[in-house]
């Protein structure tokens, strides 16, 4: 059994690059052996802010979840899904926007930033104003406790922990919960119950953290006991009421290396990828064709790999020995820039050839990447519907027709 659940998305934006390989891509394939993964197209992110143009989600969707697998995200280790497929997604965000303040949207960085940069589209919508929600429905649905996630996504965890704080603080209360809380202790039996009342006081009584996680993991441990004396030990040990939906925090992903063609951020609208399935002869023809130091217009001019990208790539894919002849014949004059590009060139092919081959069993039955994916969906809906049981019975819609 993994004890962390971790949760991650990415927007459709159909092929991807080398800057979502080194920032985002790589680190899930790394995550997938350690812990519990759940990866998932969100698609109805896509539309808060593409509304206008729902014709390319589909082959978006497709053409990235091809692109996952063949940088190496395994189906047999992770699950693969579309969100707008798990329609809980939306009950959730739903229910939770009762007990959501207005002005914690307002003020989620991204709101402001997002309308003067995408100043062409009319984003004074109720659906872009929910977006961290929806992403907090996302996350609290799989109660996952880790979510990898660059910079600028910090804040959409942050409103997660203070929504999901919100409602096991609104929801949590039930009548007699110490009673129960303690019925449920006995539970744990004689031995483990002792350990979790210590684990609890010092937690209590001198702000001991690492108590906190011993309790937790304890719980954790104790499989068979039921679900709602859980949730409320794990509410116990804080003193509060039930934990229904869990705080999850972010897992900052470092920001990719990879530069773009030009030395700029590597990313779609500037027009300077290396898309993960560029064909070798196409990724020759992007790195030949890049800007090197403007001081090297002749052969014989010497030059200054600080002021050049091509070194940005030396430096993700050369050894030190490459890297000192690099700085030396560039400073010397005496090697060329094309001369000096050959071995970012095939490194990088050399970096494709895995992927390409597996992409290529999925391209030829784009039934295999269906398969995968309705699989992936099936059980990412258990794990959301279980948590919506919970959600519904505390917010008293358990009733039955
Ligand atoms: N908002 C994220 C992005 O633009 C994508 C996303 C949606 C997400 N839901 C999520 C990421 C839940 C992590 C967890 O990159
Ligand atoms: Fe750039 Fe290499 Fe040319 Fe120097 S020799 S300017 S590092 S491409």
């Amino acid at each position: 059994m993994f004890e962390n659940r971790v949760l991650s998305g990415m927007r459709p934006t159909g092929a991807l690059h080398f800057g979502h390989y080194h920032g985002v891509l790589k680190n899930w394939v790394k995550l997938q052996h350690e812990h519990q993964c759940l990866f998932f197209v969100a698609d109805w992110h896509a539309l808060t802010t593409h509304y206008d143009d729902p014709a390319t989600i589909g082959n978006h969707a497709w053409d990235m979840v091809v692109d996952w697998l063949a940088a190496g995200v395994d189906p047999a280790q992770a699950t693969l899904f579309i969100q707008s497929k798990v329609p809980e997604h939306a009950e959730l965000h739903l229910l939770l926007s009762m007990i959501t303040p207005l002005s914690w949207l307002e003020r989620v960085p991204t709101y402001k930033d997002q309308q003067e940069k995408l100043s062409e589209k009319d984003l004074a919508t109720y659906g872009f104003l929910g977006y961290p929600l929806l992403q907090s429905a996302d996350i609290l649905i799989y109660r996952a406790n880790l979510v990898p996630v660059g910079e600028d996504q910090v804040p959409h965890v942050e409103i997660t922990r203070e929504i999901a704080r919100r409602f096991n603080h609104v929801f949590g209360r039930e009548t007699g919960f110490e009673e129960k809380a303690e019925i449920a202790i006995k539970k744990l039996g004689a031995k483990r119950g002792k350990l979790y009342r210590k684990l609890r006081t010092d937690y209590l009584e001198k702000g001991d953290g690492d108590a906190l996680a011993s309790a937790r993991s304890l719980l954790e441990e104790s499989q068979n006991l039921p679900l709602g004396d859980r949730e409320r030990l794990f509410g116990y040990i804080e003193g509060g009421g039930k934990v229904i939906l869990t705080e999850p925090k972010a897992l900052l992903t470092e920001a990719s290396k990879m530069p773009g063609l030009d030395g700029q951020k590597m990313s779609k609208s500037y027009n300077n990828t290396i898309r993960l399935r560029e064909t070798p002869e196409n990724v020759s023809k992007k790195v030949k064709t890049m800007p090197t130091d403007p001081a090297r217009v002749k052969r014989t001019d010497p030059g200054d790999p600080q002021k050049c990208p091509v070194w940005q790539l030396h430096l993700i894919y050369s050894d030190d020995a490459k890297k000192k002849w690099v700085q030396e014949g560039c400073r010397s004059a005496g090697i060329g820039c094309i001369e000096c590009k050959q071995p970012v060139i095939d490194a990088i092919i050399a970096e494709q050839k895995p992927m390409r081959e597996r992409a290529e069993r999925y391209l030829d039955d784009p039934t295999l990447v269906r398969n995968i994916i309705a699989d992936g969906c099936e059980k990412a809906r258990k794990h959301a519907q279980e948590t919506l049981r919970d959600v519904r019975e505390v917010m008293g819609l358990d009733y039955s027709l």
